[in-house]
């Protein structure tokens, strides 16, 4: 037994691993043989047929005097035959194979009997009868069996990853990915978008998140930044004349890190000059059309629109799920109720149909949920042949009780959960908190209710977001998307006197609830950028010390102009119906931004840092 045993001076502690060693097999070369299928090709109608196939051995069957082997590529499993009476030298070879070998088979493709037909497998009414095995490679024995099937942790998935990517279904999605890129292309180049490629090594011009960044030896204590987007390059292009851009584009984030995150990963970014925002739906909508028609689902267009503040309102969540059909209602204590009652005014009702059986161990656990994420005061009514049934009925009365429950529309059978906060004058973040608990509630309780129909695919354009958010530790106003986003026109006269009150042309792409793309129509006039960073509370030396160029660009003749940038990763992981966007990434990096496979980030020889005139401090 080998032991391999994994050198660096990474973030993971080296993990020693037995695996069996490579065995002194003579291997045979492949010469000049060519493929006349892929392991997924054959059928029936290839029976009689002489083939050559080439690929791992998925698994070996050995009953003495009969071998099989199934063989697999990118494309499926055939099952090949090795028997002594038709090559004793193949059945000879095939002894010696073992898993994740890689061979050649030349042979007849035979019917199966009936009896042994795999109906599992689209390959499974035939076999290929080897005449000739090369064996072409051996291997290892892998960590994990290469099945469809995952039942090993991510972990040693993401450690042996180019053992992962061999499954067939892994492949699949890579395929999936490469085809939803060309239909991007063809889509973007059919729509006259060009594309373009923006710098990668650029500087820091903080965004949200975090940048990735990295020094410049010959110009010594300065960085470059790697792109959070190419967002100003692209607006920069525009410009230059560059009409309509795109491009399929890796971007860079220090951010925390989910299932729906990671460090680098792929936008599709598009820009276009004179732009309304009826065209540039209808641009985004046609290409999410076509993306979602290679998994076969039919898009229904026009997608719906929803303003902020009723996203907010009705569903607690700037990306509502709209596949089920829960929504919140703001709600006030009827009259005499609130001096019994102390919360603050509005709070928030769902009624939940059907739920009114609801036990009282799950309204505990709703009510543990909703106050770790926020509100501060949780209730419920059931509503029954015999009347409303509320442990509120002791605080306000059960007329008060039942007044809410009808306001909320509830008919019997139904629940109705209240959502708020105890204190009387909340500020903003107690607020915002308030809305995500009750968009976190409601989606727990459409998975657990299982309201929601599967294949539903709800697209939704999320508009009007607040221009700014308002900070309550800085106590200033920050930009609620980036500063380069426009105002609406009908607020401009607000700007400086109510900047709280003042709406962006910005807007989100939700499908199913997630995020699947975000841009806005972009501020072409100086004069309006410059109110704008004085709200932001940017001098104008600040101003121009971060973003100098792209102002003095703006000052060149800019076009009315804006974007989007779609998530690919999340696109391609929905079509996939994957949660997580890692399996639709090839070499992607786990949760702490590591590549537990080549082991970075990684410490460098105090060599390099000498020359780059770094040191690392304790
Ligand atoms: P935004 O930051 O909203 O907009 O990003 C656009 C879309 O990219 C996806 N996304 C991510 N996907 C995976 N991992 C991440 N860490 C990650 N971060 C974002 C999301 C998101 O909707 N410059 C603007 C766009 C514009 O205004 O044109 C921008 O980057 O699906």
């Amino acid at each position: 037994m080998g032991a391999i045993t994994f050198v660096g001076a990474g973030l993971r502690p080296a993990p020693t691993i037995k695996r069996k060693a490579v065995t002194d097999l003579k291997l045979d070369l492949l010469g000049e043989r060519q493929r006349t299928h892929y392991c997924g090709d054959l059928r029936k109608s290839e029976a009689g047929k002489t083939v050559f196939l080439a690929g791992w051995v998925a698994r070996r069957r050995d009953l003495g005097n009969l071998i099989f082997l199934d063989l697999r590529d990118h494309t499926g499993i055939t099952q090949v035959v090795c028997t002594p009476d038709l090559s004793a030298e193949a059945h000879g070879k095939a002894e010696e194979v073992r898993a994740e070998y890689v061979v050649g088979v030349e042979g007849e493709v035979m019917l199966r009997d009936a009896a042994t037909i795999n109906s599992q497998l689209p390959t499974g009414e035939v076999e290929v009868k080897a005449k000739t095995l090369l064996l072409l490679n051996e291997a290892k024995t892998p960590p994990f069996p290469i099945e469809d099937e995952v039942k090993t942790a991510e972990e040693t998935r993401l450690q042996y990853r180019y053992l992962d990517l061999r499954r067939v279904s892994m492949q699949r999605k890579l395929r999936l990915r490469h085809q939803a890129a060309l239909a991007v292309r063809e889509y973007m180049s059919g729509h006259r978008f060009i594309e373009i490629e923006t710098p990668f090594m650029t500087r820091s011009t903080p965004e949200g998140a975090r940048d990735f960044m990295f020094p410049s030896r010959i110009h010594r204590g300065h960085f470059y930044a790697l792109p959070q987007s190419p967002q100003l390059f692209t607006q920069l292009l525009l410009i230059g004349g560059g009409d309509r851009y795109f491009q399929i584009v890796r971007c860079f984030r220090d951010e925390d890190f989910r299932a729906d995150r990671q460090a680098e990963f792929t936008q599709i970014d598009i820009e276009m000059a004179f732009p309304s925002r009826a065209i540039l739906f209808d641009i985004i909508e046609g290409l999410i059309e076509s993306l979602f028609a290679l998994v076969d689902v039919k898009v229904s267009r026009p997608f719906a629109r929803m303003s902020y503040e009723v996203a907010m309102e009705k569903y607690g969540s700037d990306k509502p799920h709209l596949g089920f059909d829960l929504a919140w209602k703001r709600m006030r204590l009827p009259s005499g109720a609130e001096e019994k009652l102390h919360i603050m005014q509005p709070f928030k009702a769902l009624r939940v149909p059907g739920w009114g059986r609801a036990s009282r161990s799950q309204l505990d656990k709703l009510q543990e949920q909703a106050k770790a994420s926020g509100a501060d005061w949780f209730a419920y009514a059931k509503v029954d042949e015999s009347g409303v049934h509320s442990p509120l009925g002791k605080a306000i009365g059960e007329e008060a009780v039942r007044i809410l429950v009808s306001g909320a529309g509830a008919r019997s059978g139904d629940m109705v959960i209240f959502l708020g906060l105890r204190s009387a004058r909340a500020d903003r973040a107690a607020l915002s908190k308030l809305d995500n608990a009750s968009g976190d509630l409601r989606l727990e309780l459409g998975r657990k209710l299982e309201m929601i129909t599967p294949g539903t695919w709800s697209f939704l354009w999320v508009i009007d977001f607040p221009m700014f958010e308002y900070d309550e530790k800085d106590k200033r106003f920050g930009a609620m998307h980036h500063p380069f986003t426009s105002p609406r026109e009908e607020d401009l006269d607000k700007l400086e006197s109510d900047p709280g009150a003042i709406k962006a042309l910005a807007y989100d792409l939700v499908l199913n609830g997630a995020e699947i793309g975000g841009g806005s129509i972009r501020i072409h006039r100086h004069d309006i950028q410059k109110r704008i960073f004085t709200v932001l509370g940017l001098t104008p030396e600040k101003a121009r010390e971060r973003f100098g160029f792209f102002l003095d660009a703006l000052e060149s003749g800019t076009p009315p102009h804006g974007g989007i940038a779609l998530g690919f990763d999340r696109i391609v992981a929905l079509m996939a119906g994957e949660s997580n966007i890692r399996e639709v990434i090839a070499f992607p990096k786990t949760a702490s931004a590591v590549d537990l496979m080549c082991d970075a980030p990684a410490t460098v020889d105090p060599d390099q840092l000498d020359e780059l005139g770094l040191r690392i401090k304790d």
